[in-house]
């Protein structure tokens, strides 16, 4: 499915980014002191050197907190009208994680939602809120992705808890105009459900994962979905400046590169130093290129995810050159 982003002229637009990470570090070092694995294999199969990890510290709602106020300070003063959270680790089942998060960010009463998409959760969220704006429901939405996906593995399994860190990344988008700078082009998003047991939880610590076949997956349907955006925006695959794909596996997002075309210097990654952070991954990956400087104004920017569900999706837009480009990923203490 290919969610129209523009109504009559008008579109949602990227007008600040915030991102937080848990202050506490586990590094390889650290996991092969308890697993049986090696920084070596960690590294060669999925990029990955270390992960933020929250513990009892700092729960979903209190990175989601931090990453939208990061949002609401760096961009310019709007009053947000409307606040979504994607998360696949919510702190409770009921209720959801949104009312709290639009509460402690001052924004009491504006509609609060969370949705669950697994690792595509952001960009499922960032539909949802440019739908929003431009059927004219709102003019200012917050969208946040939140996980806390190192409490997903049990402890004592190598395959998976090399993998995954937790964090958080907020977009505010704002109505304005599709010529703008900024503006979203329109959303692939697309699910699987005979995919459903190839990752699955019934709770913290029970991770299930079928790595090789997810791998596949993950890279057929994330060029899918890539092609699809970039045609759906009337952009060439040789138009992307910068491709910010979801950070699964550095591997895979360097075959999605690959069999896009889109050279590897033009390919994002923080995957090293977060591991995989879930509905996270794709704003924490922006606001940290923003600030480092490898994201710059006016460049063609494509995002594609790719998780459980199983789910996936793609959108396009150009980097509009926040104020935010000069904060990096703020640490959450324990006063969030
Ligand atoms: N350290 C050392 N050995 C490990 C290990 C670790 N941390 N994890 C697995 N192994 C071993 C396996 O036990 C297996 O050993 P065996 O052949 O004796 O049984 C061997 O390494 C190969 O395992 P396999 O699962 O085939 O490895 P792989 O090359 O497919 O890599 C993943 C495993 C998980 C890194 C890879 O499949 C992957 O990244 N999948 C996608 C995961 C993902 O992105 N999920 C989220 C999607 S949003």
């Amino acid at each position: 499915m290919t969610a129209a982003a523009v109504v009559g002229g008008r579109a949602a637009v990227v007008c600040a980014v915030g991102a937080a990470l848990p202050p506490y570090i586990v590094s390889n070092a650290d996991l092969t002191a308890r697993l049986d694995t090696t920084d070596e294999w960690i590294r060669s199969r999925t990029g990955i050197s270390q992960r933020h990890v929250a513990g009892a510290a700092l729960s979903t709602t209190d990175l989601a907190v931090r990453a939208g106020a990061q949002a609401l300070a760096d961009g310019e003063p709007v009053s947000v009208e409307a606040l979504v959270v994607a998360t696949t680790t919510p702190d409770r089942c009921c209720p959801a994680t949104a009312p709290a998060v639009a509460t402690r960010l001052g924004l009491n009463g504006i509609p609060a939602y969370d949705l669950a998409a697994g690792c595509t959760g952001f960009l499922y969220a960032l539909a949802t809120a440019a739908g929003l704006i431009v059927s004219g429901t709102v003019r200012t939405v917050l969208a946040i992705g939140a996980d806390r996906l190192a409490a997903l593995p049990d402890p004592e399994d190598r395959r998976t808890v090399p993998l995954f860190g937790d964090g958080a990344g907020a977009v505010l988008l704002r109505r304005g105009s599709e010529d703008e700078t900024g503006a979203l082009g329109p959303v692939v998003l697309g699910s699987d459900g005979t995919g459903a047991d190839l990752i699955r939880a019934s709770r913290f610590g029970a991770l299930h994962m079928d790595g090789s076949e997810v791998f596949r997956h993950a890279v057929d349907r994330m060029t899918t979905a890539s092609c699809q955006a970039t045609a759906a925006a009337g952009w060439e695959l040789g138009d992307i400046d910068r491709l910010v794909p979801h950070q699964a596996n550095s591997r895979i997002t360097a075959f999605v590169a690959r069999r896009l075309g889109v050279p590897d210097d033009r390919r994002l990654s923080d995957i090293a130093e977060t591991g995989n952070t879930g509905a996270a991954s794709i704003p924490l990956l922006l606001a940290r290129s923003a600030a480092d400087g490898r994201l710059k104004p006016g460049h063609r920017t494509l995002l594609t995810a790719f998780g459980a569900g199983l789910t996936w999706g793609a959108t396009t837009f150009t980097w509009p050159g926040l104020s935010a480009a000069a904060t990096p990923p703020k640490e959450a203490g324990h006063d969030w």
